[in-house]
C-alpha cells in the first residue's frame, strides 16, 4: 500500500467517472487542495482532503508537501517501434523540401521501412524499450504503439511481436495498431490497389489470427491512400473485429475524417484540413478527434482549428505522434505546451486532452485518465510547482519527481 500525504494539489478527480470531455466540459478540472491519495496493489483505493485522512499504516508513505499529483499522461498515437533516425530529411526539410516531396523521393515511411526491415526483432525491441523508458520518466502511463514501418507481410508482424513483448515487459499500458496501410511500398508503386489487396487477403488475417492487433489504422490522405482504398480496408478489418483509428486530412480535405465516421473509428488523427463538413460529421460520431502538435510544429503545416472544434461542441485529444519522420518526440509535456501555445487551448483543456481524452482515443478511458477509485494506480507526483497551469506554461523541462505504475514507483 502506498499512501501520498500533503499533496499540494490532487489534479483530474473523478467522483463519477465519466468517459471523455467535450465542448464546454473541457474546461472542466476537478482538483482537491491538501489532498491525500492511497493507492492498494494496482488501483487506486481511495483519496480525500488532509483533514479527513485517517490515521493508516502504509508501507510506503510519501510526503507531497509543495507538489501535486496528476494522473499519467495516455499517450493514443505513436509511431515509436523504429530503426535509425531521419535526420538527414530533416535537413533537407529546413532546406525547403515538403513531407511529401521527401515522401516521393522513396525517403520518409519508406526509408525507415527499409531501416526496419534490416533490423532484428531483437534490435527493434531494445530500442523501443529504450524509448518507453524515456516516455515513462516525462509523465507517459499508457500508449498507442503503431505497426506501418513493415509494409511488408513478414515486416510488419515483426514489428507486432515486437509490440506485443513490450506489452509484456514494460509496466506501461499499451495498445497495438496495426498500420500495413502507411504508405505504398516502392515495387507497389504502379499498382496500390495490389498492396490493399495484400493488406486485405494475406497481412489482416495473419494479424488477428495471432491477434497482434487492437486496432487498424490506414493513413487516408493525398499521396498515400484514397477513400475507396480505406473503405475496402476498413469493412475487410471490421470483420476481424478491429475498430479503426485513423491518420486523416493531415495533407488536404482527404474524406478521410467521414470514412472514420462511417466505420465507427475510436479516432481519426492529424485533422490539419478540418473545415465545417468535418466538424459536422463527427458531432454525429462516437470518434475522438485527436491532434498531434509536435508533429505539425516539427513539418511546419498549417494548425488544426482546434478553437473552432472546441467551441463547436467537440471533444479534442492530444497525443504525440512519436516518429523519426515527424515528430521525433513523445514529450507529453511538451504536447501540453504546443496544445496551448499553438491551439489556444486552456490549460485544463489541454490537461483533459491528454488524460481522459486520449485514453478514450485507445478505449481506456474506464480504467485510466483520471484518479478515480478503482481506476489503474498509475499517477505522477511533481517536483515543487506553484500552480497546475505551470505544467503546460514552464515549457521543455521535466517538472516530474515520482512515477508511480500499477501501484508501483517506478
Ligand atoms: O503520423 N502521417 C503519417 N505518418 C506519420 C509519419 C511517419 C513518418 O514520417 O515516418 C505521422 O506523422
Ligand atoms: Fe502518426
Amino acid at each position: 500500500m502506498i499512501l501520498i500525504k500533503n499533496i499540494k494539489k490532487l489534479v483530474q478527480v473523478e467522483y463519477e467517472p465519466i468517459r471523455l470531455r467535450r465542448g464546454e466540459e473541457m474546461n472542466t478540472l476537478h482538483t482537491i487542495d491538501n489532498a491525500w491519495l492511497r493507492i492498494e496493489d494496482d488501483k487506486i483505493h481511495s483519496f480525500g482532503q488532509m483533514i479527513d485522512c485517517e490515521d493508516i499504516t502504509a508501507e510506503t508513505v510519501i510526503d507531497a508537501s509543495h507538489k501535486m499529483v496528476f494522473p499519467s499522461f495516455c499517450d493514443s498515437h505513436t509511431h515509436l517501434v523504429y530503426a535509425g533516425s531521419r535526420e538527414i530529411e530533416y535537413i533537407d526539410k529546413i532546406k525547403g523540401l515538403s513531407y511529401e516531396e521527401i515522401a516521393k523521393r522513396g525517403g520518409g515511411i519508406l526509408n525507415t521501412s527499409k531501416k526496419n526491415a534490416q533490423s532484428s526483432e531483437n534490435e527493434l525491441f531494445n530500442s523501443a524499450f529504450e524509448r518507453l523508458e524515456e516516455i515513462k520518466s516525462l509523465g507517459t502511463g499508457a500508449v498507442e504503439i503503431k505497426s506501418g514501418y513493415g509494409l511488408s507481410l513478414e515486416s510488419e508482424l515483426k514489428m507486432l511481436r515486437v509490440i506485443k513483448r513490450l506489452k509484456e515487459k514494460s509496466p506501461l499500458t499499451i495498445k497495438a495498431t496495426f498500420l500495413g496501410a502507411h504508405a505504398v511500398p516502392a515495387q507497389y508503386k504502379n499498382e496500390p490497389d495490389k498492396y490493399v489487396d495484400l493488406i486485405i487477403n494475406s497481412m489482416l488475417p495473419a494479424v488477428s489470427e495471432e491477434k497482434l492487433a487492437d486496432f487498424v489504422d490506414v493513413f487516408c490522405d493525398r499521396g498515400f491512400f484514397t477513400v475507396e482504398q480505406t473503405d475496402r480496408m476498413l469493412s475487410a478489418a471490421a470483420k476481424y473485429g478491429l475498430r479503426p483509428k485513423i491518420h486523416a486530412n493531415e495533407l488536404d480535405y482527404s474524406g478521410g475524417i467521414q470514412i472514420g465516421v462511417k466505420y465507427n473509428a475510436l479516432s481519426v488523427d492529424h485533422l490539419e484540413f478540418t473545415g465545417d463538413a468535418e466538424i459536422k460529421s463527427l458531432l454525429n460520431s462516437r470518434t475522438m478527434p485527436t491532434l498531434l502538435p509536435s508533429a505539425a510544429f516539427f513539418l511546419n503545416m498549417p494548425l488544426a482549428p482546434a478553437r473552432k472544434m472546441i467551441d463547436s461542441g467537440l471533444p479534442i485529444a492530444l497525443a504525440s505522434d512519436y516518429n523519426p519522420g515527424s515528430s521525433p518526440s513523445g514529450n507529453m509535456q511538451l504536447v501540453l505546451s504546443m496544445g496551448c501555445i499553438m491551439f489556444k487551448m486552456t490549460p485544463e483543456e489541454v490537461i483533459n486532452a491528454t488524460t481522459i481524452n486520449s485514453a478514450y482515443a485507445m478505449d481506456l478511458s474506464q480504467t485510466h485518465g483520471s484518479i478515480a477509485v478503482g481506476k489503474k494506480a498509475n499517477v505522477f507526483i511533481t517536483k515543487s510547482i506553484p500552480t497546475y497551469e505551470f505544467m503546460p506554461y514552464s515549457f521543455g523541462n521535466n517538472k516530474i519527481e515520482t512515477h508511480i505504475l500499477n501501484g508501483k514507483i517506478q
